[in-house]
């Protein structure tokens, strides 16, 4: 309980919820951001701010990580050097000392990975593998607010998931099972584990579609895409091919059946159910706000 807990990507969704359940369990944390204004203030809580430019500044990330026991490593932002940047924070911690990563990794982490997004997280973990530390992996599905924001501006779901099911997961679920794995009295018990953290069911995105209508008031359905229809209907923004790839390949993953199996691990660490999409909705409002009618 006195081993030194960084805590990356504090100013994110996963980041922030598990810093507020450390500090309310005493846990001896340090978050680290890349900007202190967007960093959770925990007042009472033996909590530093760690600036850091990024997981690719080596120097930085020493110094964030310096005297740390333990890391939970949050996936950075998608990008085309994401993963040199995670191997690059991953040696960080190594030459600082840190003996222990939690890695916030993706469901079906794989080098082929319908997913291309999931490629990156296979690689990083692969080179967690080889660091020497020791590592547990939680692999979350898609989060259930990811599949809220697939309702584009006509009400309307459009991707190439075809009739397939995601497992999707909330965010507090998350923090939860990873506030577990990080104050476990014997880390062993979690050292090398790989773990699928998923929502109690897997749902098709017409199912949330209906849901989503029930709940905004709204009509939403959900239009399924060939992968051509995907790749065309999403060239008015403009993005890298490396980017479209990945949006694309999200629906894609559900189609494949890769995200589909539900996972005990919410309710075998946190002692209760996960969160449905329909009670995920009903506790976090103001997540999808822009759909209220
Ligand atoms: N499962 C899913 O459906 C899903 C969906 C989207 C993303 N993700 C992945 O899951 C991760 C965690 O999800 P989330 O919802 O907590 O994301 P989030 O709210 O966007 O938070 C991401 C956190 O990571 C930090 N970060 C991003 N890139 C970084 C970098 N290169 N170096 C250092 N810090 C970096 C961000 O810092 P700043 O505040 O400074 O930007 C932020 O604190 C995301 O970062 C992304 O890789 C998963």
């Amino acid at each position: 309980m006195d081993d030194l807990i960084a805590v990356t990507g504090a100013s994110g969704q996963v980041g922030r919820r598990l810093a507020t359940r450390l500090a309310a369990e005493g846990a001896h944390q340090r978050l680290i951001v890349r900007s202190a204004d967007r960093a959770p203030q925990l007042p009472g809580t033996d909590t530093e701010i760690a600036l850091s430019p990024g997981y690719g500044d080596p120097e930085s990330m020493r110094a964030a990580f310096s005297g740390a026991q333990t890391v939970f490593l949050v996936s950075g932002r998608e990008d085309v050097n994401r993963v040199s940047e995670h191997r690059a924070a991953v040696d960080a911690a190594v030459d600082a000392g840190v003996q222990r990563i939690v890695y916030l990794s993706f469901m079906g982490a794989a080098p082929d990975a319908t997913f291309t997004f999931a490629r990156d997280h296979w690689a990083t973990e692969e080179h967690i593998r080889a660091s020497g530390l020791h590592f547990t992996f939680l692999r979350d599905c898609l989060y259930h607010q990811a599949i809220a924001q697939f309702v584009g501006e006509d009400d309307v779901i459009r991707g190439p998931a075809g009739d397939g099911l995601v497992a999707a997961v909330a965010h507090d679920d998350v923090a939860d099972v990873a506030t577990v794995a990080l104050l476990a009295e014997d880390h062993r018990l979690f050292d090398g584990a790989t773990l699928d953290v998923t929502g109690p069911t897997a749902y098709s995105l017409a199912e949330a579609a209906q849901v989503l209508s029930r709940v905004t008031g709204r009509t939403i359905r959900y239009e399924p895409e060939t992968l051509e229809q995907a790749y065309a209907s999403r060239e008015v923004y403009g993005a890298a091919r490396w980017e479209v790839d990945g949006w694309v390949s999200s629906y894609a993953a559900i189609a494949s059946g890769e995200l589909s199996t539900p996972s005990p691990t919410v309710k075998r660490l946190a002692a209760r159910p996960a969160q449905s999409f329909a009670e995920w909705l009903d506790l976090n409002p103001d997540s999808w706000s822009r759909l209220r009618r």
